[in-house]
């Protein structure tokens, strides 16, 4: 982290979990245990019919809540989606987009594109998800990789937007795998990232933008993680579902840096 140039992000993702009145008593429970002071930016990106319970139960605090997914266009026959404006009305702030299990159901880094641009163009913040599976890694490619979806995912996107943008790193192989990157690979690969980012937009927007981790993060592993200089925060599946263990991972996100 360096809170002096970025924010610092801990969001939540979901994915296919909790009911709305589930969701309901979880925010309850997370709101009574929430810690004072600001140190960091919260969202919690929520199933989409969970999203008014979260947005009521949150109103007021500082924690954003957003979606896990979006339809780049503006309106009509997209049986099923849900268009960005929508998401503004119902008061979300953030949206995940390129998320590698949305990328394993055919979404490509044109429609990641789309949804980037969409989402900026709405107001809202995109969480937008890179990562390489293990085969990759092994043949060693995971630097280019990283560069080409960063690279396709980023283009259109103009000096006054870039800002907005967070970035989370999530290794497909460390996802829901309880096998989390080292600090030192998280690390090297963020860092990466942001070579690219300063090469796209210059090193000053290089500096401001976040960059975080998600793959197996967790209220034992966050601290380590959060104290790499490139890894402003965390995606954070499993660990997000127990308000307990959520918690102690924004507190990781409380140390000097
Ligand atoms: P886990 O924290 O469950 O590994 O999930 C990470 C993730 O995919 C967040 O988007």
């Amino acid at each position: 982290m360096n809170r002096k140039y970025r924010k610092t992000v801990i969001a939540a993702n979901w994915k296919m979990n909790k009911t709305p009145s589930e969701t309901k008593a979880f925010m309850t429970e997370f709101k009574a245990m929430l810690p004072k002071g600001r140190w960091c930016d919260i969202a919690f990106c929520v199933p989409a019919v969970c999203i008014p319970a979260a947005v009521r139960a949150m109103h007021e605090t500082r924690v954003g809540i957003g979606a896990e997914n979006c339809n780049a266009n503006a309106s009509g026959a997209y049986t099923g989606e849900i268009a960005t404006n929508m998401l503004v009305d119902a008061g979300c702030k953030y949206v995940i987009c390129g998320h590698s299990e949305r990328r394993a159901m055919g979404e490509t880094d044109a429609d990641v594109n789309a949804k980037v641009l969409a989402i900026l163009e709405a107001g809202l913040v995109p969480i937008m998800c890179v990562g390489e599976s293990l085969e990759q890694r092994e043949l060693g490619v995971t630097e280019e990789w990283i560069a080409m979806q960063i690279k396709a995912g980023l283009s259109g996107v103009g000096e006054d937007k870039i800002k907005k943008v967070v970035i989370a790193y999530e290794p497909i192989w460390a996802i829901g795998t309880g096998k989390t990157a080292t600090p030192e690979q998280a690390e090297e690969v963020c860092q990466s990232i942001r070579t690219v980012i300063r090469k796209l937009y210059g090193a000053k927007v290089a500096r401001a933008v976040s960059i975080l981790y998600g793959g197996s993060m967790n209220e034992k592993n966050a601290e380590e993680l959060l104290a790499q200089p490139d890894i402003d925060g965390g995606l954070i599946g499993g660990a997000s579902l127990v308000a307990e263990k959520f918690i102690k991972i924004i507190e990781a996100a409380n140390q000097p840096c």
